[in-house]
Parts: C-alpha cells; sequence; structure tokens
C-alpha cells in the first residue's frame, strides 16, 4: 500500500463532534459575556469554581489561566520554594517540572510503573531513602489514568511531603472509586483544547480540601492581593478570563457524555484486539482504577517509528507522549542525571504511540485502525 494515496482519514482529534452539537448554547454564553461587559474573572468564573468542585467531589475550586499556572500556584502555596526538593517523574508533560523549577525547587525524579506510565511507589521510596530535601511529590494522572495513590500518600505522610496532583489529563478519572482531582493537597487541572475538559483557549485550576490554601492560591493569581493594590505577597497574573469560564461551564455539563465516548472508543479497540498484536499492545488499566477517562489511548511497540509512518501512510494521524524524558532534557541537564537512569521511562519514550480516541470517533474509523494494527508487520 505504500506510495499509494491513504484510503481514510483519520485525525487524532477533531474537536467539532464536540463543539458543533453545542454551538448555539457556546455563542449564547459568549454573547452574554460580551454584553456583560466583564472580561476577567467575574460571575461566570466563580460558579465555574462552584460547578468544579461539586463535580470532582472537592471542598473548593480555584481556576486559573492554565495548568501549568495551576501546578506553579498549588507549590507557592505549598510553600514550595529554593533549597527544596520536589519528586515526580519524568515521563510527564513539561510543565510538571517546569512549575518545580519555576518555583525555585529541584526536581528528583522517580521512574514509572511500565502498565500505568505514573510512577512507582517502590521507586519513590528508594529516592526518599536518597533525598532528605524532599518536600512534595507531584504524582501524574497521565493519559486520563490514576497513580498508585494509597502507597504515594503514605509514603508521602511519613515523610511528612505535601502531595500536589497533576491531573491536568485526569478530570473525571477515579481511583478506588475516588476522584483523583482530591487526592492531594492540591490537585491541579488543565483546561488547555486537548483535554477532557477543554476552554476554547488557556484555563487551569486547583482544587483542595483545605480553605485557607485555596484562598491563598486565590491571592497569588492576582499578584498576590486579596484587597486590590495592596500586597501580601508577591504572585503572578493568573486569571481566568470570563469566556473561557462561560464556556467551560457549557462544557462541563457534557463532560459526563464525552467520558463515556471515549471510554466506549476504548473498549471497542479492546474487543477487536484483545490485549492487541504480537507487535502492538494496548493500554491496560490497573485493577485500583475505577475510571480511566482515556485523555489518550495509548499502544506500544518496539516498533513505534515503523508503525507510526505506516499509519500515517494509510491516513491515521498519531502522536508520541512523550519522545524525550525529562531527565534527558537539555534544559535540566545541570540536575545531574544521564540516560539509563530512568529505564522504565526511557524505554516507554521510545515505545509510546496515542491513537485517535476523540468522542465522535466512528465506530467505521476505530474497525479501520484496528485493522491497519492486526495487519502490522515490522
Ligand atoms: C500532565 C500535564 N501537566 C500539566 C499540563 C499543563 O497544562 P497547560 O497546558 O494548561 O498549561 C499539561 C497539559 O498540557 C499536562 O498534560
Amino acid at each position: 500500500m505504500s506510495g499509494q494515496p491513504a484510503t481514510r482519514s483519520v485525525p487524532l482529534l477533531d474537536l467539532r463532534p464536540i463543539h458543533e452539537p453545542l454551538r448555539d448554547e457556546i455563542l449564547a454564553a459568549i454573547t452574554r459575556v460580551v454584553d456583560s461587559q466583564r472580561f476577567i474573572l467575574g460571575e461566570d468564573v466563580a460558579l465555574l469554581e462552584q460547578e468544579l468542585a461539586a463535580y470532582c467531589g472537592a471542598a473548593h475550586a480555584v481556576v486559573c489561566n492554565s495548568g501549568s499556572d495551576a501546578l506553579f500556584l498549588a507549590l507557592l502555596a505549598a510553600d514550595i520554594g529554593p533549597g527544596d526538593h520536589v519528586a515526580t517523574t519524568p515521563f510527564t508533560f513539561f510543565s510538571t517540572v517546569g512549575a518545580i523549577v519555576h518555583a525555585g525547587a529541584t526536581p528528583v525524579f522517580v521512574d514509572i510503573d511500565p502498565i500505568t506510565y505514573n510512577m512507582d511507589p517502590a521507586r519513590l521510596e528508594d529516592v526518599a531513602r536518597l533525598n532528605p530535601g524532599i518536600k512534595a511529590v507531584i504524582p501524574v494522572h497521565l493519559f486520563g489514568g490514576a497513580a498508585d495513590m494509597d502507597p504515594i500518600t503514605e509514603i508521602a505522610r511519613r515523610h511528612g511531603w505535601r502531595v500536589i496532583g497533576d491531573a491536568a489529563q485526569a478530570i473525571g478519572a477515579q481511583y478506588k472509586g475516588r476522584s483523583v482531582a482530591t487526592l492531594g493537597d492540591i490537585d491541579c487541572l488543565s483546561f488547555f483544547p486537548t483535554k477532557n475538559l477543554g476552554a476554547l483557549g488557556e484555563g487551569g485550576a486547583i482544587l483542595t480540601a483545605d480553605g485557607p490554601v485555596a484562598r491563598r492560591v486565590a491571592a497569588l493569581r492576582v499578584h498576590g492581593s486579596t484587597v486590590r493594590y495592596y500586597h501580601d505577597e508577591v504572585g503572578i497574573n493568573s486569571r481566568l478570563d470570563s469566556l473561557q469560564a462561560a464556556v467551560l461551564r457549557v462544557k462541563l455539563r457534557h463532560l459526563d457524555e464525552w467520558t463515556a465516548a471515549r471510554q466506549a472508543n476504548a473498549s471497542e479497540y479492546a474487543r477487536l484486539l484483545g490485549a492487541g498484536t504480537k507487535l502492538v499492545s494496548l493500554p491496560a488499566v490497573a485493577p485500583y482504577q475505577t475510571r480511566h477517562v482515556f485523555n489518550q489511548f495509548v499502544v506500544r511497540s518496539p516498533y513505534r517509528d515503523h508503525l507510526r509512518d505506516y499509519l500515517k501512510a494509510r491516513g491515521v494521524a498519531s502522536e508520541i507522549y512523550y519522545p524525550l524524558p525529562l531527565h534527558t532534557q537539555v534544559c535540566f541537564g545541570g540536575l545531574g542525571y544521564e540516560l539509563g537512569d530512568f529505564p522504565v521511562s526511557e524505554q516507554a519514550a521510545r515505545e509510546v504511540l496515542a491513537l485517535p480516541v476523540y468522542p465522535g470517533l466512528s465506530a467505521a474509523d476505530i474497525g479501520y485502525v484496528a485493522g491497519l494494527l492486526k495487519g502490522y508487520r515490522a
């Protein structure tokens, strides 16, 4: 087939099936904000915070301008700063670690579990023994699946660390029946458009059970002020605008339908392919994972780059999240890590491939992709 035009075109993500049915509702929400002439924070932001907290089962939600800011603000509110070390995995989006560095702290990497791609609690225990400077841990709930939070939290409690959850990809996911976004002392969400709950631009939030922490984040996102022009500490500008809040409120009401569609698509791949083929394995869901929300559907293959080209030649888009584990990024060279330090993350970075799973993906498209995977020869 190579050299011939693709018979079908399957994008990695198409937002039209999400936005088109809501077009009138979204435009009405935007019109309401335009007519109000209030564009920053405001009523829609306050209501979105209440609705997000209720959806996730958290006491408090504070929205901000991105998931990256949410992580940074969470670290500041947890009093993490220069001299402190923060444990997280090298197999995550850059900003988990960027936020630690921006807070003035030092990232300490912990390798991942090969099945879930999330922090391996046994490795965290090893890292804890060697690093008395650790003050916080950021477990990441990658691809919409939970990190194994009970042992991670137990280790953190024993050492007196704060737990900051990176649930940017995992709104709605559950761990042993509990929302992953309520398992940390502070948990962070992203509303980047590719996320399961995406804005029409940037957005993020923190969730917490701790009232003073929520109030502190709310102040830190407006330059550290609670009374205008009076600043108790130095924060940043991370206000969410009212347009994004109004749109997110419309979309939040439909999130469970889209999650169900993602889960159905993942199940359809599994029905057609079982656990996978000899050359391509499908994602496995950990037993503690009571609700995986499939922000990404990530297969793995020792022939990943070849597989990606094979799919591309047949019209199927895919993406590599993430090609370079963070300990090997040039900008973190000063941390002193080397290739070989985190073999599970390094192997994942060589083998993972995200395939289309978005709500609105047709059964015919899933059948087409599954058929290609079945027929794939290295
Ligand atoms: C795991 C993870 N952490 C943090 C972020 C940062 O979110 P944002 O892009 O909204 O800044 C993202 C999103 O890209 C992410 O996937």
